[in-house]
């Protein structure tokens, strides 16, 4: 018996250019074991090859101590080895208890025992302190519980180590707590746990040991009690000038005449009377718990969802958005949430999808630009950003989940709005291009631009914002100016209370 689930030795996987560079990675029986590194570094591909989704070009894999072939999904599976990618993949019309089962139905008779399999998944499920009925849709679930359920059905296929990519990233902070009694349950259970988060903090919670992948190499590996923010930062970092997150007093006019005026905006029932400003140059941060609308105001300002009531002016001019192409036309941009889905032709390539609001019918402006131009455009983007791809022909899908969303930031740069609307634009974004997307903001308000700016981070709020809007279920409960923020415990706080 090994002391380790999960040995891979020399691992080599070339692309166009070599990603892994002979990588040794092991995890012990019960921990659960961080693997970070900067956006590109390899960590999804690492995990892709364990889990027979991708062929490695060199090493080999050990499972318990013995060598393990692993050429697909089901050799995986064989090996106990199951991954929650970070796009869920149950399938949304089944329910729970079908997405458990899907792949091995339980049959009585020659029909499908679908009393059997409900009551299995409930077993299963309540051992893991999932509520949730077994006959439930799961397109109607949260994307918290989904993910729950899709860890529920890697256990009762009896996994005994599993990948979490990036897993909370789209999670509220409720659902965050409940994904790590979770985890701490499973590991109670011995099962290893890979954790891949570009959120150090929740690295520092919940993982017992630590890797630190750095251009297909492994930087550093230790047990979590000896390394701390600064040191994990530093090796993922080494050589290259790490930018800090501190809040940097920017001056704009204030007395100027607003930019955006937003009054008894209307979005829904809850959502029903929101009033606000934006000056030109200023970063107006909303802060606030997860479903406390923050979302939804930005997708109404950009013609996304039906304003109700409420007037939006620009300058003073009452204008109408009743759909994005009005809202796109009138200079506003939304960098959304849910940036692969939304923000994305994953066919296409870098550079498609960089001038591609620029191409669109949508924009009326005639701002289109010559081949020669587009290049350079988007060359600078990928510098700027530091975006990591072989060249700018390359196929979007085929780029790291992080870089895909810098191309997402980069193609509504490019248009140049009057007011741009960022929300969570760095998840899943490595410390580095935070810096640099925190960096960036500033720069278009110092252009005079408006900026609304929606973040779950509250250090990244306080590092770039001049004002605060406190939103609690749909109401705005306060107006924080940033220079009378003394510290981040003020603002944590202020978004707890209801009114
Ligand atoms: N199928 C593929 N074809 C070509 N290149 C690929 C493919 N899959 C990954 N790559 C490249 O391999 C590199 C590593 O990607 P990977 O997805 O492993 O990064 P990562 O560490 O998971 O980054 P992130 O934190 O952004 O998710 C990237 O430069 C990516 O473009
Ligand atoms: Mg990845």
């Amino acid at each position: 018996m090994s002391d380790y689930a999960l040995e891979m030795r020399r691992i080599e996987k070339s692309f166009a250019v070599p990603v892994l560079k002979g990588v040794d990675f092991a995890v012990k029986k019960g921990e659960v074991h961080a693997l970070v590194g900067g956006n590109g570094a390899g960590k999804s591909t690492l995990m892709k090859i364990m889990t027979g989704v991708y062929s490695k070009d060199a090493g080999e894999i050990f499972i318990d101590g013995k060598t393990a072939v692993i050429n697909n999904i089901h050799d995986a599976n064989r090996y106990g080895i199951a991954m929650i990618f970070q796009e869920l993949s149950l399938i949304q019309t089944m329910t729970v208890a079908e997405n458990i089962f899907l792949g091995d139905e339980v049959t009585k008779n020659g029909v499908r025992d679908t009393a059997y399999m409900n009551r299995r998944s409930k077993e299963v499920l309540s051992s893991l302190g999932i509520n949730v009925e077994p006959n439930t849709i799961v397109g109607t679930l949260s994307v918290g519980m989904s993910q729950m359920v899709e860890i529920a059905k890697a256990i009762a296929k009896e996994a005994k180590i599993l990948v979490l990519d990036e897993p909370t990233a789209s999670l509220s902070d409720s659902e965050t707590e409940h994904l790590f009694r979770l985890i701490a349950e499973l590991k109670s259970k011995g099962v290893s746990m890979i954790y891949i988060s570009h959120r150090m903090n929740e690295i520092l919670k919940v993982a017992d040991s630590i890797t630190i992948l750095r251009d297909g190499l492994i930087a550093h590996t230790d047990q979590i009690e000896n390394m701390d923010l600064n040191s994990i930062i530093m090796h993922m970092l080494k050589n290259k000038e790490g930018k800090k997150f501190d809040w940097v007093e920017r001056d704009y006019d204030e007395q100027a005449p607003d930019l955006l005026t937003v009054e008894h905006l209307k979005v829904n029932d809850s959502i029903a009377d929101i009033s606000f400003s934006l000056k030109p140059g200023e970063i107006l941060g909303f802060a606030g718990l997860m479903g406390s609308g923050r979302t939804e105001i930005l997708e109404t300002l950009f013609g996304r969802r039906r304003m109700l009531d409420g007037v939006v002016k620009l300058s003073g001019k009452k204008i109408s958005l009743n759909n994005t192409k009005d809202a796109i036309n009138a200079g506003f941009a939304l960098i959304p949430e849910d940036r692969r889905k939304q923000g994305l032709v994953l066919i296409h390539t870098v550079k498609e999808n960089a001038i591609l609001p620029r191409v669109t019918r949508l924009c009326r402006k005639k701002l289109f630009v010559d081949e020669k131009q587009a290049n350079e455009m988007v060359e600078n983007n990928v510098k700027e950003l530091n975006i990591i791809t072989d060249n700018i022909h390359k196929r979007i899908n085929l780029l790291s989940g992080g870089n895909q969303q810098k191309v997402v930031l980069a193609k509504w740069l490019n248009m140049k709005p009057e007011i741009i609307m960022l929300d969570e634009p760095t998840a899943g974004v490595d410390i580095g291009a935070k810096a640099e997307i925190i960096d960036l903001i500033r720069k278009l308000a110092n252009e005079k631009k408006g900026v609304l700016f929606v973040s779950s981070e509250l250090t990244e709020l306080m590092a770039v914002c001049d004002r605060i809007i406190v939103l609690y279920d749909g109401r705005i409960t306060g107006s924080l100016s940033r220079r009378e923020l003394k510290a981040e415990e003020e603002l944590q706080h202020a978004i707890q209370q209801k009114c």
